[in-house]
């Protein structure tokens, strides 16, 4: 998932982009916005195998002028599986291919054998190969209309009811909806829109405060920027104090030309504007190392020791005031850390913050017409270039890329924002270090709407595979998340209404 809302990082893209709806030139806008929380990085664990299946699914769930029906791509994994009556784990998944995040929800596979479970991933309308409309998909807005998460949870309710109707033994099977990132709010909104489908819902590092008037936008910068301060002293301050050094030095020819060596730019930086390209590609940066502050090597965005941001720091520590070329030097020390930390890039592209992009130009829509995500920085309270929230503007470049503008209170609308209590058995997992964490729902609600820290965890660090350098926190996180489940499969059980038997 990425977050549109910087003004200013859509204005430069906006411009290449109003006439072409080309999946190339979107896709720089979209690597111009933050990844969204979604990506889980790739981890050793049990080998996983599941069968490919797909489904007829409508492409309007409500209405009922468009009759047609595309092929909803799903899996599933049922050597575990208890039947008859065995729970079932349902990942609601996120916006990309489904494959990819089936493969890196090790929590699932590790949980499925204790609970007996049968593990099903259904990919969300639009991605991999789940497209309405086929390869036409993203040609026109006619088409884009039918992406929305609200035909997304009816895709996933019809799915769920076909399967119980059809699978020997899954008639009363109790279903959980899980999910990261967006499949995480899309698994909390699951539970609370059809309570009638899923018995209860584990919504890992779920942003689903993260619209306009519910938490501060300054909120997402500004736990980047504590990452960065605990990591290594002075590592916040220095970063902070790198932009005026950017500006200073790319101010001439020459300095430009330092710039792109020092860097070791594919694309040497020429003007202005490049260097404005190039300040907002290392604060892209710092975000995503903060989204995947693991605390082992892994390889999600990009291979990562273990810790990166205190390894990133180590060349971020001047105490006392350096030239700008020694503090730039020691900033492209810090940033090849994240992009070259096997040794093998020839260059940096700061036309990419991230291997492997799932899904952005679907995104760029949803972020577009319901997911607007307000972010800003203030330069005090955070390390980065001061810059406002401007809903105009965003709503304007949206315009100009789709025909359509975003409808900032929907989100609110629709799911309830704030008021959350009359639902039940959701359970809210965030990361103290994960950015994302700041749209979350960080206290408990109620007692059966719970919210599980994990303070020095990342993004959605409880859903990924376990491993020995896991903090207690995130072992503590899977414990309870676990007797959670346990306890909504319980309540459904004795819910179910016994058949009288002569
Ligand atoms: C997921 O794993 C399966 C089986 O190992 C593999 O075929 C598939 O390519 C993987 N998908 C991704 C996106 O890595
Ligand atoms: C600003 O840049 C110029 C050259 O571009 C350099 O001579 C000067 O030292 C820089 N200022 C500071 C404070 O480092
Ligand atoms: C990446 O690291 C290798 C090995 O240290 C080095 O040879 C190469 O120049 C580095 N690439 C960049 C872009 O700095
Ligand atoms: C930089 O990344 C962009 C976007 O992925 C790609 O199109 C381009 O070819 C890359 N440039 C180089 C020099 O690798
Ligand atoms: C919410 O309640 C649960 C169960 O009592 C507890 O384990 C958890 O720590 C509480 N969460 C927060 C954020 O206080």
């Amino acid at each position: 998932m990425r977050a549109g809302g910087r003004t200013e990082l859509w204005d430069r893209a906006a411009a290449a982009c109003v006439l072409t709806l080309s999946l190339g030139c979107l896709h720089v806008i979209a690597l111009k916005s933050q990844l969204f929380p979604g990506l889980v990085p790739r981890a050793a664990g049990p080998p996983i195998n599941y069968k490919t299946l797909y489904f007829d699914q409508k492409i309007d769930h409500f209405g009922f002028l468009e009759d047609g029906t595309f092929k909803q791509r799903y899996l599933v994994a049922d050597k575990h599986w208890e039947q008859p009556g065995g729970p079932v784990l349902f990942y609601t998944g996120n916006e990309g291919d489904i494959t990819w995040f089936c493969n890196n929800t090790g929590f699932m596979w590790e949980v499925a054998e204790e609970l007996g479970a049968m593990l099903v991933f259904a990919e969300h309308r639009y991605y991999g190969e789940s497209l309405p409309f086929g390869q036409d998909s993203y040609s026109d807005s006619k088409h884009l209309n039918y992406l929305t998460s609200e035909q997304a949870l009816a895709d996933f309710a019809v799915l769920i009811q076909n399967l119980k109707s059809t699978r020997p033994g899954a008639e009363h099977s109790p279903v959980i909806a899980v999910g990261g990132s967006y499949g995480g709010m899309l698994s909390a909104w699951f539970r609370m829109k059809y309570p009638n489908i899923v018995v209860g819902a584990l919504a890992s590092s779920a942003p689903i405060w993260q619209f306009p008037g519910m938490v501060p936008c300054g909120d997402f910068y500004k736990t980047v920027t504590q990452d960065f301060a605990r990591s290594g002293s002075h590592c916040g301050a220095n970063i902070r104090k790198s932009w005026k050094a950017i500006n200073n030095v790319s101010s001439t020819a020459s300095g430009l030309q330092w710039l792109s060596e020092e860097f070791s730019l594919c694309t040497p930086l020429k003007n202005k504007m490049d260097s404005v390209s190039f300040k907002n590609w290392l604060q892209e940066t710092w975000v995503n190392l903060a989204m995947v502050d693991y605390p082992y090597e892994a390889d999600f965005l990009q291979p990562l020791p273990r810790w990166p941001i205190q390894v990133v720091c180590k060349y971020l520590g001047f105490y006392s005031t350096v030239s700008d070329y020694q503090l730039l030097h020691g900033v492209s020390k810090a940033a090849k850390v994240y992009y070259n930390y096997t040794g093998s890039s020839s260059c940096l592209n700061t036309s990419q913050t991230a291997t492997g992009s799932l899904g952005s130009l679907g995104w760029t829509y949803q972020a577009c017409t319901e997911m607007v995500m307000p972010m800003c920085t203030d330069g005090v309270q955070d390390m980065f270039e001061p810059e406002e929230w401007n809903f105009q503007a965003f709503s304007d470049e949206c315009n100009a890329m789709f025909g359509v503008r975003p409808r900032a209170d929907w989100a609110g609308v629709v799911y309830g924002g704030k008021d959350l209590a009359a639902h039940s058995n959701i359970i809210f997992s965030n990361g103290g270090l994960d950015p994302w964490s700041a749209g979350g729902v960080t206290h408990n609600i109620t007692d059966s709407l719970v919210s599980v820290m994990i303070p020095d965890g990342a993004h959605h660090l409880d859903l990924r595979y376990s491993n020995d350098f896991d903090p207690p926190s995130v072992r503590a996180a899977r414990a309870l998340e676990v007797g959670y489940f346990r306890q909504w499969i319980r309540q459904a059980r004795k819910a179910r209404p016994k058949k009288s038997t002569p």
